[in-house]
């Protein structure tokens, strides 16, 4: 299932119900980024300017008009005109025809006379909706407009309005997530699946984005493939160094399917067996994860799961005697962020840190219907802590999974991926014969 111009007409018209009338709406999408000598890095429209458009061009600026009567709102895209020559070199444009045939523009325009025709649009206009401090250049450059042509518009911020209309998904786009986090959980099956003593990182990375690939999605973000204590590096990317036999390995990489994405964390033994310090943290962390994603339900503040993964963790670790202490002290005074300093999850969706205020005017946000999250515990003992035993050290384990709040209760969109310990052990195993 894909988006049609529908889906994202309809995400226009609720955007012009929220403005009002006499507003207008200006979004533009990303640059291309230059990579070196005549070539770019791989082309990704901005998030929200997709969201609103379908358009995956690059140097495109969206305009929503209404107007006093409300209700109705006019779509103008300023987009790249059709040139044949450029076609052949870097690719197909919808041009301006195509801006309105393919992507239900009203009106369409070459970027080179937004200036003109937008200040004739601003002029008519009492509130002026952009994004306020995402790209200071183009804030400057309105500004500029705005003040040379004695504008009297009210500026407001547009990210508030679009980050909400995205925290809270459609059936379409749940559809989208699940298929995501469907081909990201094949593809970590099939790296515990290929382990082998003696393999590099970048070979189980390699598995992985196989995977991606041969579904059509491309990494969501930078995966890690950290072994041993490169597992206790947050965001380690290097993927550089070769597995060794009584090592785990920490793996987080999801796909991005049709803007979506999926974030996905494992972390297996690389000889498919756990030793016994790595078992017991590891179920440390894994019924951290279980009790938090059960409290990934309408009405929860948000903070809810964190509190529960910190309450088992730290409990965990005093009584493995990595910490010292009593146990709402050791809370209160933060001490379990030596072995867990992030939080617990994030919203998810075309961002892998998508966008959605974590705090309301009345505090903390709660769950809603719709809304997708992480669930991440970990903990991560650095081999260099020599406060800890050494048998502790060097140990980093995350597990993480996709969580979509439901009526029903917490739906977890990558169960497919096993995170029983016996179940990995199993599943390396039955491959490895
Ligand atoms: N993969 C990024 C994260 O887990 O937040
Ligand atoms: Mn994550
Ligand atoms: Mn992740």
């Amino acid at each position: 299932m894909k988006l049609t111009q529908a889906d994202f007409e309809a995400r226009r018209l609720k955007l012009a119900h929220t403005i009002g009338p006499n507003s207008i709406v200006i979004i533009g999408t990303n640059p291309v980024c230059y990579r070196n000598s005549d070539v770019d890095y791989k082309y990704r429209a901005d998030s929200s300017f997709y969201y609103l458009t379908g358009f995956q061009e690059p140097e495109a600026i969206a305009v929503i008009e209404t107007s006093d009567t409300s209700g109705e709102y006019k779509y103008t895209l300023f987009c790249r005109e059709r040139n044949l020559e450029m076609e052949i070199w870097n690719g197909y444009r919808a041009g301006l025809e195509g801006a309105k045939t393919l992507f239900n523009a009203d009106e369409s325009y070459v970027l080179e006379s937004f200036e003109e025709k937008i200040v004739d649009k601003l002029s008519h206009a009492e509130k002026l909706y952009f994004r306020v401090g995402h790209d200071s250049d183009f804030d400057a450059y309105l500004a500029n407009i705005i003040q040379k042509n004695n504008l009297t518009l009210t500026p407001l911020q547009l990210d508030s309005i679009v980050d909400e209309m995205r925290l809270i998904k459609s059936e379409k786009e749940i559809a989208l997530m699940r298929k995501a986090a469907e081909i990201s959980a094949i593809a970590h099956t099939k790296a515990m699946e290929n382990v082998r003593i003696g393999m590099m990182e970048y070979e189980l990375e390699a598995e992985l984005h196989y995977i991606f690939g041969k579904n059509g999605c491309v990494p969501a973000y930078g995966s890690i493939v950290g072994s041993g204590s490169n597992g206790c590096i947050l965001h380690y990317v290097e993927n550089n160094k070769k597995m060794e036999d009584g090592q785990l390995v920490l793996i987080d990489a999801g796909c991005e399917y049709e803007y979506y994405a999926s974030d996905i964390t494992r972390t297996f033994p690389v000889n498919g067996v756990f030793s016994k310090e790595q078992r017991i943290i590891y179920q440390l962390i894994l019924d951290a994860q279980l009790a938090a994603i059960d409290a990934v339900r309408i009405g929860n503040s948000y903070r809810k799961p964190h509190d529960i993964v910190v309450r088992i963790l730290t409990q965990g670790l005093l009584e493995l005697g990595l910490l010292q202490g009593h146990l709402d002290d050791l809370i209160a005074d933060e001490e379990y962020r030596r072995f867990y300093m992030h939080g617990t999850g994030h919203w998810l969706g075309l961002d892998v840190h998508d966008v959605g205020a974590y705090k309301t005017s009345e505090g903390s946000r709660c769950f809603e219907n719709g809304m997708v999250i992480t669930i991440e515990p970990g903990v991560y003992i650095s081999p260099t802590d020599k406060t800890v035993h050494a048998k502790w050290r060097g140990i980093g384990i995350r597990i993480e999974d996709d969580i979509l709040v439901t009526a029903q209760g917490p739906q977890v969109l990558t169960e497919n991926v096993v995170k029983e310990i016996d179940d990995i052990e199993s599943l390396i195993k039955s491959a490895a014969i």
